[in-house]
């Protein structure tokens, strides 16, 4: 089985962040000891150095592999350049047992809303090609590809989405990683898996919905989502189950 801990909008700074909380969810997922952590961007507010060394302190404090890819917040105030400097490159991978994790950087200087221009689609695309469709192929980035439910006007999806969904359905990608509004939830278009994670450590969160992070347990024919409140209870929340096809593998509900 292969475990991944999936993190999202820690969102480090003077104001509007829970250090304790994020604390805990270090602690927590060093506990639980995945095969890898993804966490989907908004690593800061502003995208200043100091809120770029808080998250550092915090995810150099993980023992697990990790693909972090940066968010729209990251992006602010040529904050991009320190995301290089502490994280590297957004654009990068992580291959594992049978499962390829992808990330793409989806963020634009200055801008909330996110892109994957055509060279980027063309990049990831070739990225995809190199794994094997057998394998599951995840695809990690922040901003969400179809509207997440209880978050209000849609205002900041990634501008040309119609466009990607289809280029990584066409792809055959089994699962998509992102985060930004702060919500978890799960879809099923296709056979694509899309995953959104809530916030471990942000102030800024929709009524009802605590601080947490997802874990996904993918094993030989399932894969399941799980919300972990912070210092809380683990809750299952979605349960897919895949199976082979001559085009690869095909993902679908578990009725
Ligand atoms: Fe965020
Ligand atoms: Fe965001």
């Amino acid at each position: 089985m292969i475990t991944i801990a999936h993190i999202s909008d820690l969102h480090c700074s003077k104001t509007g962040f829970r250090p304790k909380r994020l604390a805990t969810c270090v602690k927590e997922v060093n506990r639980l000891r995945p095969d890898a952590v993804v966490v989907t961007g908004d690593l800061t507010l502003n995208g200043y150095r100091k809120e770029y060394e808080i998250a550092r302190k915090y995810l150099s404090a993980l023992k697990p592999k990790t693909l972090i890819v940066p968010g729209n917040h990251d992006a602010r105030l040529c904050g991009y350049e320190y995301f290089d400097e502490f994280f590297g490159h957004g654009n990068n991978s992580l291959d594992l047992d049978g499962v390829h994790i992808i990330g793409v950087d989806t963020t634009v200087p200055d801008l909330d809303e996110g892109n994957i221009g055509r060279g980027k689609l063309r990049w990831l695309v070739g990225e995809l090609c190199k794994r094997p469709r057998s394998h599951l192929r995840v695809v990690a980035m922040h901003h969400h590809l179809i509207p997440v439910p209880n978050t209000g006007r849609e205002r900041s999806s990634i501008a040309n989405a119609g466009t990607v969904l289809d280029a990584l359905i066409k792809e055959g990608v089994d699962m998509v990683l992102c985060g930004h509004r702060h919500t978890p939830h799960s879809w099923i278009v296709d056979s694509l898996v899309i995953v959104n994670a809530g916030s471990p450590s942000a102030v800024k969160l929709r009524a009802n919905i605590p601080n947490s992070y997802n874990i996904i347990r993918i094993d030989d024919g399932s894969i399941e989502i799980s919300i972990k409140e912070m210092g809380g209870k683990e809750r299952a929340v979605a349960h897919y189950v895949t199976s082979s096809s001559e085009k690869g593998l095909v993902v679908s509900r578990r009725r």
